[in-house]
């Protein structure tokens, strides 16, 4: 098996074949003049397993195309297997034709991934309308979840807390992480008018008088739903606030923004950042290992 990482797998994929005993390498990549990308596989992958690792911040789209020359390319040269493992797989909200005329993006890039990949490793993937992963992906894929990891975490540095979700879909994170540690949480309600303007309301009031408030979730990127959030728990006594989620995309001045609410912000490192203290590495390669003993 040899590991090999993508332009935004760097900061996990050495450490995901080290752990797996695997080899590694990276994907070389280069820009044309005109941004056309141009990549190279850098080892030998002919009768070999290959792992790509890939998570999709940033550009996405530039990502999403870096991967798919990289496996085709991968496949012509002789392996055996070309999977993706994707701490941040991204087009995944869109799961649904919203408005008229709207593209279904979720299902039309697992598709596509589908048409490259024998099979797809996703860490806590956004899924709402759609039930399984396997609904997403045509090809083999296995969903991980850093809940036991954030759960750990909480127990090691966070005293008497009480776990918030901040609306009803974080049930999966918030609830369950809660449920592993053995304290009490609550689940808000959220309606999202725009990408900027959200509202959130408990229907059970809670005394956070003398509580650690932590509020989970999957992913944070304006912020808007913590900072909401966050204001509902201050009227409710909250003194000190943590909020932990597993994807930190912390568009624009997010992360700023929720420092100046007084808001502390952990994440794992699905992507990496300044507050991405939660290292996923180890789930990924327990997975590999059983795979390829
Ligand atoms: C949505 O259902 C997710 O779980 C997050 O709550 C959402 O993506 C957060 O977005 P934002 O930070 O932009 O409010």
């Amino acid at each position: 098996m040899i590991v090999i990482s993508c332009s935004h797998g760097k900061h996990l994929g050495k450490k995901i074949a080290q752990k797996a005993g695997a080899q590694y390498s990276e994907l070389f990549l280069d820009k044309f003049p005109d941004n056309e990308l141009r990549v190279r596989i850098q080892k030998d992958v002919k009768s070999k397993e290959v792992i790509f690792v890939q998570s999709f911040y940033g550009q996405i789209n530039d990502l999403i195309v870096e991967c798919i020359l990289a496996a085709e390319t991968t496949k012509e040269l002789g392996a055996k297997k070309v999977k993706l493992v994707a701490p941040y797989f991204p087009y995944l909200r869109q799961d649904k034709r919203f408005n008229p005329g709207e593209a279904i993006s979720q299902a039309i890039i697992g598709k596509l991934f589908g048409k490259y990949f024998d099979e797809i490793f996703v860490m806590d993937p956004h899924l709402h309308r759609t039930k399984s992963l396997n609904d997403v992906f045509s090809v083999k894929s296995q969903k991980l979840t850093a809940n036991a990891l954030i759960a750990d975490y909480i127990k090691k540095k966070i005293k008497n807390p009480v776990i918030i979700g901040p609306d009803e879909e974080s049930y999966k994170w918030a609830k369950h992480v809660a449920d592993m540690i053995k304290v009490e949480s609550r689940i808000l309600k959220k309606k999202r008018y725009s990408s900027f303007h959200v509202e959130v309301r408990l229907n059970k009031k809670i005394d956070l008088g003398k509580r650690s408030v932590v509020i989970v979730d999957d992913i944070i990127s304006t912020g808007y739903t913590i900072i909401e959030t966050a204001k509902i728990l201050r009227k409710l006594g909250a003194k000190k606030i943590t909020c932990i989620c597993v994807h930190g995309i912390f568009v624009n001045d997010c992360l700023e923004k929720l420092q100046r609410e007084k808001i502390e912000v952990v994440a794992c490192n699905t992507i990496p950042n300044k507050v991405s203290k939660i290292d996923v590495s180890g789930m990924f390669s327990i997975i590999l290992r059983k795979q390829c003993p």
